[in-house]
């Protein structure tokens, strides 16, 4: 049926294709949620040296949670939004010294933590830990408001529930960290905001928007 060769078509071009970048190399909770919080406000690009250096001074949770602060603000220097910075501290504290190290490993307990929002705990609790849960950023917004002529309106808080339901159906239980890559990947290929590709993309024919030519008018976003 449609849910599953779009999947299949999805994640087959997302092995072939799919961006290598570092945080990718494995799932390990630490590595996906310092780089999701650093992709927050920050394109990947950019991220992608702060990353590697990071993991560097700060090889594990148990470092940052002991990390001086001075060393902190220097590993975020030219990052911007310090309270991401603090935030991570801050959750990795909780990790360490009120749950022995553990991490919490659904969305529920990952909202917890300090910094983490219902993007943040989609993300990791797919990518690090298989919960099969949507990651809904501005790509994933982007890319199922055309690909389904979703209408609702993205600047309205209770559209995001609409989204999450609807992904929440299409979205794979065995691979759900990859599926929400995958779209982030085509959200920042073939389906961007300005110049999109839309006649190229791997995902083409499932692409309402694409189909009737009217890709111009979504996402619906009425406020900016
Ligand atoms: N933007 C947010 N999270 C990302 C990820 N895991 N890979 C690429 N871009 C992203």
């Amino acid at each position: 049926e449609k849910i599953e060769a779009f999947q299949q078509t999805l994640l087959a071009w997302y092995d072939k294709d799919g961006r290598d970048l570092p945080w990718r190399r494995d799932h390990d909770p630490y590595h996906v949620w310092v780089s999701e919080i650093m992709l927050q406000q920050t394109q990947v690009n950019t991220v992608m040296p702060y990353y590697t250096r990071f993991m560097d001074w700060f090889p594990t949770v148990n470092d940052l949670a002991n990390a001086p602060e001075e060393k902190l603000m220097k590993a975020w220097e030219g990052l911007g939004y310090y309270s991401r910075a603090r935030n991570l501290q801050k959750a990795a504290r909780q990790i360490v010294d009120d749950n022995h190290g553990q991490w919490p490993t659904t969305v529920a307990g990952l909202l917890d933590l300090a910094g983490i929002g219902p993007y943040t705990a989609g993300a990791i609790a797919s990518i690090a830990f298989g919960e099969p849960v949507p990651a809904v950023d501005g790509n994933a917004f982007r890319v199922f408001a055309r690909l389904l002529e979703i209408d609702a309106d993205i600047s309205k808080p209770q559209t995001r529930q609409l989204f999450e339901q609807v992904i929440s159906t299409i979205i794979p239980a065995d691979r759900p960290g990859d599926f929400n890559q995958a779209i982030m990947d085509l959200g920042s290929s073939y389906m961007t905001a300005k110049n999109w590709d839309s006649a190229n993309s791997p995902v083409s024919a499932f692409d309402q928007a694409f189909l009737d030519g009217v890709e111009d008018q979504y996402p619906v976003k009425t406020k900016k």
